[in-house]
């Protein structure tokens, strides 16, 4: 690994050259990359508001803890314990065409993991023939920061023929997901993912006679539920209340609905505080996203809940006659108002941090690659931001997005609370997630407690956006990590 020096000198070889089109309205930027650590990303940057009374706070001297150490005691036996291996192999698609792509025990989506809340959950990964090597990642867990799964970052991506341990505390109740975080942008589309549910400890105060799981996947344009190019049918008495965790794999935004009245009674793997019905809207997931809808059968018959635009579930008596198809709803729900309020376990009103995170676009080159790339606060990957935070501080970010696409951004290590959009403050549940879609020209002010030190992702979860640059780190002062990006270990985390 070369020197810290030599890679910041690396990373740092830019070249900006106005364009002839006026104004220097666009800026073409060249950057090579060679191997290199996140590190020392964001280099020169600086680092946004520091409101601690003292000199900021710098990462590195006395005191430093690898990230591999960062993890639960290794003396405490699981209480859940999985092997997953994964293949590079053709997958079968029921009701479909198989694709190219990869499995997990031999499907995609792999085994639903379950644990309840409190475990520590054990799972032995082996790769047995993804090439380019890969890893698991606990989307929306608040894993330990070694157990995070981020080739390059937390670990050196798994091997042919190797093996990794992963260990984590299934802390908070709620739906998640687990997918690859090498070549992302590809490991995920093509089906290395499962779901993991964590059941509370104590019994759900929103009381579900039948709990179902929806995970939404498009393998080569066929769009699936569950892995099957077909819709599901829930056998439920009338007035049994159906829990559906939708889960969105896919690389956009997903659509819920249905003409009978429904509730959103989780969202992200946080309860909702007193959910009403929604009635002739839909609910809009961001990619990435979970939400657990409550769906009451009904008397006689059946009603359809539409998950994701092309499959749906019908929910009741199996033997009535299908309900028509509903029309999608032209209004969303808006969960900035859903919901009651309810305290915080943190108070976000006087922040440690604040940072902007605005995301804009323009052209340039990576590693000799053209492209039109994303920026964050006008720089181009790498030399974007690092946001650095001291454990224990409250963290408050605005989130701007002033690049014409809408971005689903995912944090990860943290639930984050939406405080306010474009200025019209948060007034229902409180509305807590890892991943937020921010629309193009909106603001969103969101706050995080820093209670988990590590090195932690903070990208767009449209995958093919994060590989073209929208990916920031959260570095928690005096953490550090042996692993490189680029190097020959091979990885290459979006
Ligand atoms: Cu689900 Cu960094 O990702
Ligand atoms: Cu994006």
């Amino acid at each position: 690994m070369p020197s810290r020096r030599e890679v910041v000198r690396r990373v740092a070889v830019a070249v900006a050259v106005t364009t002839g089109l006026g104004a220097g309205a666009l800026a073409w930027s060249s950057t090579l990359l060679g191997e290199y650590s996140v590190m020392d990303m964001g280099a020169g940057v600086a680092g946004g508001h520091d409101d601690h009374a003292g000199p900021g706070a710098s990462a590195g001297g006395a005191g430093e803890v690898s990230v591999t150490s960062l993890s639960v005691d290794p003396d405490r036996p699981a209480d859940v314990r999985v092997e997953l291996v994964a293949r590079q192999e053709t997958v079968q698609v029921p009701g479909g065409r198989t694709v190219e792509g990869y499995t997990v025990n031999g499907t995609s989506p792999g085994p639903e993991l379950r644990a309840r809340q409190g475990d520590l959950v054990e799972v032995v990964f082996v790769n047995e023939s993804v090439a380019d090597g890969a890893t698991l990642h606990w989307h929306g867990i608040d894993v330990p920061n070694a157990a995070d799964g981020v080739a390059g970052i937390t670990q050196d991506a798994v091997p042919v023929g190797g093996r990794h341990v992963y260990r984590f505390e299934a802390t908070d109740a709620g739906t998640y997901w687990y997918h690859s975080h090498q070549v992302s942008h590809d490991q995920v589309l093509r089906g290395l993912l499962g779901a993991i549910i964590i059941d509370p400890a104590e019994p759900a105060d929103v009381a579900a006679d039948v709990d179902v799981t929806a995970l939404l996947h498009v393998y080569g344009g066929q769009h699936t539920l569950n892995g099957r190019v077909e819709d599901e049918h829930v056998d439920a008495e009338p007035g049994e209340v159906v829990r559906v965790r939708v889960i969105n794999t896919d690389q956009g935004t997903a659509a819920v609905w249905s003409a009978a009245p429904y509730r959103v009674v989780a969202i992200d793997g946080h309860d909702v505080t007193q959910p009403t019905d929604v009635d002739g809207q839909r609910l809009l997931i961001p990619a990435g996203g979970r939400a657990d809808v409550a769906v009451p059968a009904p008397e006689g018959g059946a009603v359809r809940l539409h998950v994701g635009g092309a499959r749906s579930i019908l929910i009741g008596d199996p033997d009535t006659t299908e309900p028509p198809a509903a029309r999608q709803p032209s209004e969303t729900l808006d969960l900035l108002g859903y919901g009651t309020p309810a305290p915080l376990d943190f108070d976000p009103a006087n922040p440690d941090r604040s940072y902007d995170y605005v995301i804009g676009r323009r052209f340039g080159l990576i590693d000799g690659r053209p492209g039109n790339f994303w920026t964050i606060n006008g720089r181009m990957f790498p030399d974007v931001p690092m946001f650095q935070v001291t454990e224990g501080d409250t963290v408050v970010m605005r989130l701007r997005n002033d690049s014409g696409e809408v971005h689903p951004m995912h944090l990860h290590g943290h639930h984050i609370v939406v405080l306010s959009r474009d200025g019209v403050p948060a007034s229902g549940s409180p509305w807590i997630v890892d991943s937020l879609d921010v629309r193009p020209g909106e603001t969103y002010d969101i706050a995080f407690l820093a209670d988990n030190p590590g090195i932690w992702s903070d990208h767009c979860h449209t995958l093919p956006h994060a590989v073209d640059g929208l990916i920031a780190h959260v570095m928690y002062d005096g953490v550090t990590t042996p692993f490189t990006i680029n190097g020959t270990a091979g990885n290459h985390p979006e």
